[in-house]
């Protein structure tokens, strides 16, 4: 019986990627797959620490999500051991999402086929663009056809809850090309689609050549054009957005990300990998050699940690909520926060008059607003109240 109990999820970094892509500051490293085994050694140990430390008989799994990096750099039988320690953390909900990350034309229809049999059973596809020109720029090492190909191979396995990526707003992409790419992914009826437009992140090659001058990004009306049109004609197409960069098929949202969102705790494994659980933010080490010693001498990779203060955690629930289509729950919000936003942030609201709406007690952003997530949660996000 699950009545009683709350829900976890559980997050694995997997940090190893064949080619390092220009704009990702995600924690990942080339030329490394010889750790893999004292990685799986380290992570096993972090595992079972957590499950002698942690009493977590009042919580079900769940969500398990395999991230990186790339997981598909694991051999079925370690993501078949990881997934067996996992399952010993707690009870197991009825109705699990284990989704991991696939990067085209690296899993074989032999491991896709072994991955689903361990009972993983969302998987989401890095796709990021048609364009070969545009993948050569981002430093990917997969071609269209590679995407079609391993999107067949994960149907053939017999996945029923697939998400493709793509990623907008790239330095030379045109808006035809744009709607080519959103189009070609559409006809591939995907149950899922995530959007990113391209984010210059510090550390990254992009970085650099956008700080030298040799590269200009997209004007912020044309990415902010680009988002609108994307979001419209997935809206159209059946792929109602739930989430600003997350569209979906009704029902097929990713419950993982979702349970992010709201706050539910989770416990994140792995070099980088971040936890929030009982009110307290933990994240370890960025770095895999670091954290495999920390493990073995210690059992822990824990870089830092913070409690989360009420405000700490008021600011995030606007911040998350209103970057959901269903927005904000106005009564949900003073209940926890003992605040009636409609008046402490009268002004703000005023000011945002014409991109917010207050529609069955939730605050939402409206149609030509949501390029603006960003600015009006950081408006109703101030320390003071
Ligand atoms: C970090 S990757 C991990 C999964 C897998 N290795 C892949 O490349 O798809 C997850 C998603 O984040 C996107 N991403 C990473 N950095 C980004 C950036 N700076 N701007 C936009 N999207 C980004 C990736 O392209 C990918 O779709
Ligand atoms: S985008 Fe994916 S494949 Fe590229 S470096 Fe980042 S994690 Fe690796």
């Amino acid at each position: 019986m699950l009545q009683n109990l709350k829900p976890l999820s559980l997050y694995i970094h997997v940090p190893f990627c064949k080619a390092k892509c220009t704009y990702c500051d995600f924690y990942s490293i080339v030329g490394r797959e010889s750790s893999i085994p004292a990685y799986l050694r380290s992570i096993l140990k972090e595992i079972e620490q957590k499950t002698r430390e942690l009493d977590l008989s009042r919580y079900y799994l769940d969500t398990i999500f395999f991230g990186g990096g790339t997981p598909n750099l694991l051999e079925p039988k370690h993501l078949g051991q990881l997934l067996e320690t996992l399952l010993d953390l707690a009870q197991a909900g009825e109705n699990m999402e284990i989704g991991m990350e696939i990067n085209p034309g690296e899993a074989s229809l032999e491991n896709l086929k072994a991955y689903k049999a361990l009972g993983i059973n969302r998987v989401s596809i890095g796709m990021q663009s048609f364009q070969p020109h545009l993948l050569t720029f981002m430093s990917r090492i997969h071609s269209a056809e590679k995407s079609l190909s391993t999107y067949d191979n994960v149907r053939r396995a017999g996945f029923q809850n697939v998400s493709g990526d793509l990623i907008f707003a790239v330095p030379g992409q045109t808006r035809d090309e744009w709607v080519g790419d959103l189009e070609r992914l559409v006809d591939m009826q995907p149950e899922h689609i995530s959007t990113y437009s391209l984010t210059v992140e510090e550390g990254t090659a992009l970085h650099r050549w956008v700080k030298a001058g040799h590269i200009k990004m997209l004007e912020e009306s044309v990415d902010n054009g680009m988002y609108d049109w994307g979001r419209d004609f997935l809206e159209k197409s059946g792929y109602p957005s739930y989430e600003v960069s997350n569209h979906a098929r009704p029902g097929f949202e990713c419950r993982h990300n979702l349970n992010y969102w709201t706050g539910i705790d989770y416990l994140g494994f792995g070099p980088a990998a971040h936890s929030y659980f009982g009110g307290r933010r933990s994240w370890n080490i960025q770095n895999l050699d670091a954290y495999m010693s920390d493990i073995m001498s210690s059992g822990t990779g824990e870089a830092d940690s913070e409690m989360i203060s009420q405000s700490m955690a008021r600011n995030e629930m606007i911040l998350t909520r209103l970057r959901l289509t269903q927005g904000l729950n106005l009564e949900e919000f003073s209940m926890i926060y003992h605040e009636d936003l409609l008046q402490t942030k009268n002004d703000i609201l005023k000011k945002w008059a014409d991109k917010l709406v207050i529609s069955d007690g939730h605050l939402k952003i409206i149609h030509g607003g949501w390029a603006l997530t960003d600015e009006i949660s950081s408006d109703l996000m101030s320390l003071t109240h």
